[in-house]
């Protein structure tokens, strides 16, 4: 079979360009930020690509700031992303999982309107046995008339973002991406040497039979996520009427990308282990980012009765609860969780 190699293709700097020109929605400056985020990907592809041939799979011995062993493709995803979008003057400053604190962008270069948050790698017990990984990223706009940029100008609701994407290192690199106004999906072309369009206006499905959940931690589930999990495991012979389908990569990139490309919905709730947690996923880099891409293809993202993208940030790596995806499936989870604790708004913990 042939393959055709003159089709029209689309790559992302013409379809940002679209965006900004046809329908007024990024200024250039975000245009030209998603860029260079787009770029960073790229190398850190290629290194992932590279990684057991040059030596980085594996751990550094290092701890982050949340107590978490640091692969050496953490560090380097990380300084890849920092390096990567210092200098093109369209930021104030980067805040990070593998960052204690936000870094400013140097006095050398010029400071911009925009913020940037990431999960450099995330997925990382996947690194090492060759298992979808990839970088999760959020973009906020720094209040005007901010002098100097402390931790506190990120603290925004993630409604407030102005663009969030992932990019996923797997049998293919793929980069999805929202303005505000649907989501777009690339992928990585090694004959154009960069992102190209793979689908526009990309749909979670409303409905699905197919639930993704760390199941190992069950026992530890509060209430409403258990109820609905038992339903689903019930199948035909329980209230659902239908079997459920379970699929679960452990990297959360991986497992967004499966229900935002065939509908589902992905949980990572609240469990009594550490009970003052609200979960383990980080709401900044990682919840945020993945609840509007979700909205923008017409699901849902709740950590609980609440919408992740309401919770108002108290610290740059807060957890939340996070179930996301088909509408139909997290419309009654939330519900469950309305049912049990009617005036909660927000997650426990
Ligand atoms: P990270 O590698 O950035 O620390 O994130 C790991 C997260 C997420 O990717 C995934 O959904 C979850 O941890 C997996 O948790 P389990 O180990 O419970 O499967
Ligand atoms: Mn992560
Ligand atoms: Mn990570």
């Amino acid at each position: 079979m042939g393959i055709d190699t003159h089709r029209d293709q689309i790559n992302l700097s013409r379809w940002l360009i679209e965006q900004e020109r046809n329908h007024g929605r990024i200024p250039g400056s975000l245009r030209l930020l998603i860029e260079q985020v787009a770029r960073a990907c790229q190398r850190i592809s290629r290194a992932v690509s590279r990684a057991a041939s040059s030596g980085v799979l594996g751990s550094l011995g290092s701890e982050n700031i949340q107590g978490e062993v640091q692969k050496k493709l953490d560090v380097i995803a990380n300084d890849v992303l920092l390096q990567a979008n210092e200098w093109g003057g369209h930021l104030a400053a980067m805040a990070s999982e593998e960052l204690e604190t936000i870094h400013t962008i140097p006095h050398r270069f010029p400071r911009g309107e925009y913020l940037l948050m990431f999960d450099p790698l995330d997925g990382s017990s996947n690194i090492d046995v060759n298992v979808t990984i990839g970088t999760i990223f959020s973009v906020l706009h720094l209040a005007e008339g901010a002098a100097n940029v402390g931790p506190e100008h990120f603290l925004q609701p993630g409604r407030k973002q102005v663009a969030a994407g992932y990019c996923t290192y797997g049998p293919q690199t793929t980069l999805v991406l929202t303005v505000g106004h649907g989501v777009a999906e690339f992928t990585l072309d090694f004959d154009e040497g960069g992102f190209v369009l793979s689908r526009d206006h990309v749909q979670i499905p409303r409905t699905t039979h197919e639930f993704s959940i760390n199941m190992s931690n069950m026992r530890h589930w509060a209430p409403p996520v258990r109820r609905y999990i038992d339903e689903c495991l019930a199948g035909s012979l329980g209230p659902r009427g239908n079997d459920f389908n379970m699929r679960w990569v452990g990297s959360m990139v991986a497992d967004v990308h499966r229900v935002l490309s065939r509908g589902g919905v992905f949980l990572y709730p609240w469990d009594a282990r550490e009970p003052d947690r609200a979960g383990k996923l980080r709401l900044m880099y990682e919840a945020n980012p993945m609840a509007l891409l979700v909205e923008q293809a017409g699901g849902m993202a709740i950590a609980g009765t609440a919408r992740i993208l309401d919770i108002e940030p108290t610290g740059l790596h807060q957890r939340a609860a996070v179930m996301l995806g088909s509408t139909e499936e997290v419309a009654l989870l939330q519900r469950y969780h309305a049912e049990q604790d009617p005036h909660s708004h927000t997650t426990i913990g």
